[in-house]
């Protein structure tokens, strides 16, 4: 018999995976798509860029969380610490953290390039006012982002750049019964003055909530493009 090479080998597997779920044809569906011609120009590359830049923050954030400690028992001091250690001594730790600080900054460039880009060439009128929003909100998210993950390192810089944050967010008016500024310093807070409890709030709506809500609405601002191709120029 002859010995099977390394392609039959990728046959049978594909073969074997295909026949109980149709993986090549949805695989070919969602990555191939007739894209016209004008949408080679440069400008319209921003929103991928802002899509690549989104991983490398995922990939890098996963590469740190490998050492990064927020919080020791209501203790902060190791988030300080473990950053310390992810420059000084972590293998190349200083450059993941620098890939990522930097991406962070392009990031929100490419985002305001990428909007300034829809806007310019009118792409957000019907049909696409829905993936406009969708747009929108992401913005939001990606600055949210920004203001959770500063505190992290849990320096003096981070420490009083959130108090501003803080002071910023709980400065809504009070609306009848409800104070609306001093619930969400509260909750930002967890507690009456900044301290372990923020931390560890600002860190786990940086890690859980954030990535989840930006992965979903990534998922949908893309099958909306798909949907309606994208837009002519004006
Ligand atoms: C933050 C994460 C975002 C990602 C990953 C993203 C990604 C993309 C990609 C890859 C495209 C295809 C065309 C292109 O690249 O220009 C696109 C199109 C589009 N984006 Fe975004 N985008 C984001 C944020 C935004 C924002 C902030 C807005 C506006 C407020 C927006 C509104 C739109 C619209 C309306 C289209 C359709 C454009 C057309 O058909 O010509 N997106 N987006």
């Amino acid at each position: 018999m002859a010995i099977p090479t390394p392609r039959d080998v990728q046959l049978a597997v594909v073969d074997w995976l295909d026949s109980r779920f149709p993986f090549t044809e949805v695989v070919d569906e969602s990555l191939t798509q007739r894209v016209p011609n004008y949408a080679n120009a440069f400008y319209y590359c921003f929103g991928g860029m802002v899509f690549i830049l989104i991983v490398l923050q995922i990939v890098t954030g996963i590469f740190l969380a490998f050492y990064y400690v927020p919080d020791g028992a209501g203790n902060p001091a190791p988030a300080y610490t473990s950053v310390n250690f992810i420059i000084n001594h972590v293998y190349l730790g200083w450059l993941i953290r620098g890939i990522r600080f930097w991406s962070a900054n392009l990031l929100i460039v490419m985002v305001v390039l990428h909007m300034a880009r829809v806007y310019w060439t009118g792409s957000y009128r019907a049909p696409r006012e829905l993936n406009w929003m969708v747009g929108v909100t992401m913005m939001f998210l990606v600055l949210v982002f920004s203001l959770t993950g500063y505190l992290l390192p849990w320096d003096t810089k981070a420490y009083w750049a959130t108090s501003v944050t803080i002071k910023i967010a709980g400065s809504p008016p009070v609306i009848g019964p409800i104070d609306i500024g001093g619930w969400t310093k509260l909750l930002l807070q967890g507690g009456p003055v900044e301290g372990p409890e923020t931390l560890q709030r600002f860190f786990a709506i940086h890690v859980f909530l954030l990535p989840a809500l930006i992965i979903v609405l990534m998922y949908v601002h893309f099958r909306l493009i798909r949907e309606h191709g994208i837009s002519e120029p004006l």
